[in-house]
């Protein structure tokens, strides 16, 4: 089998499960499999043999994405503000909107500042904001598993972030944070069965669910906020799709500066606020 008839095949495959973006998914999980570097490599080997191991792997790969596998837990992998993350199935794979969190966070000044990212998964805020602001970054996870990733990711991208386990910001009794971020579970548990497949079989539901109506985090986390945050401090929050008028109600007299940041699709996606 040559590189180019895998390459034809795979896609064929994945377009009849109606697996979203076929032939980009084929190339990723074929480069995966041939331990290739560049798509260009695709190209410029398309008619060399496939060596029996690269194939075997393909093979499985294919298999595991037709079954409902996200390609990122296959690969292990997921790019966030450009640079690549180790991802497992212990932790979210980190989305694209949630570097608006971390643009937001840096708008509202995070240089030089004491950071909390509360619910730190694969560790994409926390060790992005300590690479790209040098702020002295704390992260907090309830998973243990989810925080060994996180560790590794900061290990090998170079990022000096402390990590703590715990429930959200329990684990900081006497701290004054300039600035919290968090991306928390926020789906309801009622919708759990109209999510995808690749996310609801397969994501922790730890990562995901909020609890029945989706605000459980939100509300003890921006309570607990104020005990942990500096008089001036910011709190930086990813929204759901339809968390904003619920988290903007949660926000009372103790907060001011609201701001509401939408993603590229016009969602309201992220709010801050500064404590009184
Ligand atoms: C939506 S994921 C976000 C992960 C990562 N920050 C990102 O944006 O990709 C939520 C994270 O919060 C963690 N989490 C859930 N409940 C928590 C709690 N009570 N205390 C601390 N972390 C919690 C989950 O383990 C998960 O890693």
């Amino acid at each position: 089998m040559t590189v180019g008839n895998a390459l034809l095949q795979g896609t064929k495959l994945l377009e009849e499960a109606g697996i979203a973006a076929p032939r980009l998914t084929c190339e990723v999980l074929l480069l995966h499999a041939a331990r290739g570097a560049e798509r260009s490599w695709l190209y410029a080997h398309s008619g060399d043999e496939l060596t029996e191991i690269a194939w075997l792997h393909f093979g499985r790969y294919l298999h595991e994405r037709l079954q409902g596998a996200p390609t990122q837990y296959i690969t292990g992998r997921q790019e966030f503000y450009s640079r690549e993350f180790r991802v497992t199935r212990d932790v979210l794979i980190p989305r694209p909107e949630t570097e608006h969190v971390v643009e937001t966070a840096i708008a509202v000044g995070v240089r030089g500042q004491r950071v909390l990212d509360a619910g730190t998964g694969s560790g994409a805020i926390a060790v992005t904001l300590r690479l790209e602001t040098g702020a002295d970054v704390w992260a907090s996870d309830i998973s243990l598993k989810a925080l060994a990733v996180a560790r590794e990711n900061a290990v090998r991208l170079g990022a000096a972030v402390n990590f703590v386990a715990g429930d959200l910001l329990a684990p900081f009794p006497n701290a004054s944070f300039d600035l919290i971020v968090s991306n928390p579970p926020y789906i309801p548990l009622k919708d759990r069965e109209g999510l995808q497949r690749e996310v609801r079989d397969y994501e922790p539901h730890v990562a995901l669910f909020g609890g029945r109506d989706g605000f459980e985090t939100y509300a003890r986390l921006l309570t607990d906020a104020r005990r942990v945050l500096r008089p001036g401090g910011w709190i930086v929050v990813e929204l759901g799709y339809s968390s904003l008028a619920g988290v903007r109600a949660m926000l009372g007299p103790a907060w001011h500066d609201i701001r509401v940041n939408e993603d590229l699709a016009g969602i309201a996606r992220v709010i801050s606020a500064r404590l009184l």
